[in-house]
């Protein structure tokens, strides 16, 4: 399903509304989280959100999509830094239930393997939020990742190497390799919703609208869940047939109480 809004504002309201809908349902809601900057502006208005409608989060369990290979938990880039920054320092979730791949672990493929246990044990995803990159990926699976993979480290494409030294002072700092929840992961999670904000994700996005389910453009494993939004503010669905976006116009939600 397709939801596009007039803005950016409109589209973090509406994604931030349905993790806060999903945690008001399930108070023990094991949620997969994104980064990206697409994300800031929906932790924002999911903070308000919270805090509005008065929400205990101390039994939410939290697992990140990704995290980059070589840098600490400390490190102003690192997945870990953004998710404390915009998100966790607000709340009280407790530690133990906050996951995010280990970038610095010593043995990387017993991280990956020890994640996707985790999320098993922990019950599954019950809800997962994504952003997308401009070649498609999804967490950090980049294109021609199998549909079947589970958590595992991958080299970065040199198109995504680009997008994303735009954060690194030094540009050399661009970590080449990360870690990601595998795509068999994420479409185990029982709602998907999807997230793309700005004119740079237009082409990806008419890509994935006429896209068959196809590993060489990772997002589109999403067409066979049963559960997924796509949410697009105009410009993000500028590419898309007129007559659908047309057709999937959504007003502007209503606020969260
Ligand atoms: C990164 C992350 C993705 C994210 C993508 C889009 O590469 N690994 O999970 O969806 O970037 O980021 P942005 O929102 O900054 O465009």
């Amino acid at each position: 399903m397709y939801k596009i809004f007039d803005t950016t504002d409109e589209v973090s309201h509406y994604a931030a509304a349905r993790l806060l809908g999903t945690i008001k349902a399930i108070p023990t809601a094991v949620l997969g989280l994104a980064t990206g900057s697409t994300m800031v502006p929906v932790y924002a208005q999911l903070l308000r959100g919270l805090q509005q409608a008065a929400v205990d989060v101390s039994t939410v369990t939290t697992f990140n999509l990704d995290e980059y290979v070589g840098l600490s938990a400390g490190h102003a880039q690192s997945y870990h830094y953004y998710m404390y920054q915009h998100l966790f320092n607000e709340l009280n979730i407790p530690a133990q239930n906050i996951h995010l791949p280990d970038g610095m672990a010593s043995n990387l493929d017993e991280a990956c393997q020890s994640y996707t246990d985790t999320i098993k044990i922990r019950g599954g995803l019950d809800f997962q939020l994504l952003g997308i990159g401009t070649n498609g990926h999804i967490g950090f699976n980049e294109p021609q990742t199998s549909f079947a993979s589970r958590t595992h480290v991958v080299e970065l494409t040199a198109q995504t190497r680009l997008d994303n030294s735009r954060f690194f002072a030094d540009k050399h700092e661009m970590p080449t390799r990360a870690i990601t929840l595998g795509i068999l992961d994420i479409l185990e999670a029982k709602e998907i919703v999807l997230v793309a904000t700005g004119r740079n994700k237009a082409d990806i996005m008419a890509e994935l609208y006429h896209s068959e389910i196809d590993e060489a453009l990772p997002a589109s494993a999403l067409k066979q869940h049963a559960n997924l939004t796509i949410v697009l503010d105009r410009e993000a669905a500028s590419a898309l047939p007129r007559e659908a976006v047309e057709k999937k116009i959504a007003s502007a939600p209503a606020d969260f109480l």
